[in-house]
């Protein structure tokens, strides 16, 4: 089976295509992705001289590029997407551009040319806020908090459209929040990690009380390729993780982990509209697929702050460059940063 990746070189996207050469011996993998600033060919390295893959440096939002690299393949796992929140919220624009329009045209091309199954990544975000005690299942409401999330929710919801208007068939999964090896340290995980390495202090939001569910790349992978092979076309999958866990917490382990003091904690200004917890019920995922994640979140982050130690040279290429300027907005000068998007400035104003 010859299989269209989106967003293949990014964090999930990069493991999955990984995962899925290392397990598929008769799967190709075409990689289309823009390569933004989130976008790395370095994570594909082990992988850049296979027979089974090959790379194209292209747009969602290009109709004509995405028709030409798509011929011939059958199914399409569609990962791109801008996906950080804290940057649809200085920066809504790109946001919805890729997410919403950048989908509409992949179902758009994906139609016209018969594939046989499109698995559209999407998020638990999707389902907002949960209260204290509650989890979401695929038919919970969506009630989406951030640009970033909206705009998934947005692009689920056609995805929806066109299998019930057109028998499209389209498939969403809605993960948790992932980690592991080659995550962009935007991401919670990664920053802490490499910060508590660096022994500087780990930026807080608000009381750090805030719960997330952590799911090892790996299991997700594992998931969507599970969905990718059996899953009912029109149906959403949740796939979580085996912890969910304050966010304080999460960041004591590792702090732990690392041999590092609890005084490199540091609480700053929270993210505004930030949502407090997300949980997940995957009883479609357990009971139609069979799948249950498998790493637990002490295992995996052992092994990721491992990874991490490993791969000092990966580390600093992606903290170089854009990245320091990114750094000193959204942390050094955090307060006039959230003050320009509370006044509707611009962050350089
Ligand atoms: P990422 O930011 O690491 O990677 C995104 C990739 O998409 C990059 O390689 C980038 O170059 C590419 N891309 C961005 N815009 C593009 C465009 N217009 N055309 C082509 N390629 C483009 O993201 P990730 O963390 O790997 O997330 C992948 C998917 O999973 C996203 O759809 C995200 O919403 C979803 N998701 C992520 C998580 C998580 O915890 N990271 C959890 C749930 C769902
Ligand atoms: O839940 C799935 C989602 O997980 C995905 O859809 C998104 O693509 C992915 O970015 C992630 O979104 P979050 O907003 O949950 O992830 P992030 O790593 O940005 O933040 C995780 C939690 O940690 C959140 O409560 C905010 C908090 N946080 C984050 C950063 C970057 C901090 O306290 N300090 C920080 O510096």
């Amino acid at each position: 089976m010859k299989i269209f990746v989106t967003g293949g070189a990014g964090f999930i996207g990069s493991n999955f295509i990984r995962y899925t050469l290392g397990c598929k011996k008769g799967y190709r993998v075409v990689n289309y992705d823009k390569l933004t600033y989130a976008g790395n060919l370095a994570n594909l390295q082990s992988v850049s001289d296979d027979p089974n893959y090959s790379f194209v440096r292209g747009d969602i939002c290009d109709a004509a590029a995405v028709e030409a690299a798509m011929q011939g393949c059958a199914a399409v796992v569609h990962f791109a997407a801008e996906s950080h929140v804290d940057r649809s919220i200085y920066e809504p624009a790109p946001v919805i551009q890729t997410n919403v329009t950048g989908t509409f045209i992949m179902l758009q091309i994906a139609r016209k040319l018969g594939i046989e199954r499109f698995v559209h990544i999407s998020t638990d975000e999707v389902y907002g806020d949960m209260a204290l005690g509650a989890f979401a299942d695929e038919d919970s409401k969506l009630e989406p908090s951030s640009p970033y999330s909206a705009s998934k929710a947005a692009s689920d919801l056609l995805v929806r459209s066109y299998f019930r208007t057109y028998g499209f068939p389209g498939i969403i999964t809605r993960s948790s929040n992932n980690y592991g090896p080659y995550q962009f340290p935007e991401k919670f995980l990664p920053l802490m990690i490499s910060n508590a390495l660096d022994g500087k202090p780990l930026p807080i939001y608000g009381d750090g009380k805030q719960q997330r569910d952590w799911l090892h790349v790996e299991d997700n992978c594992r998931g969507v390729l599970a969905v990718l092979e059996k899953g009912r076309v029109g149906e959403a999958y949740n796939i979580g993780g085996t912890d969910v866990e304050e966010n304080i917490d999460v960041a004591r382990r590792l702090l732990k982990l690392t041999g590092r003091s609890e005084s490199l904690l540091s609480y700053v200004k929270d993210r505004p509209g930030h949502d407090r917890r997300y949980a997940l019920r995957c009883r479609k995922m357990e009971q139609e697929l069979g799948w249950t994640p498998k790493i637990s979140l002490e295992d995996g982050l052992r092994q990721t702050i491992e990874w991490y130690k490993n791969n000092g040279e990966w580390l600093a290429a992606v903290r170089a460059g854009d990245y320091l300027t990114y750094y000193d907005q959204y942390y050094v000068n955090r307060d006039s940063s959230l003050h320009a998007i509370s006044t509707g400035t611009k962050i350089s104003d």
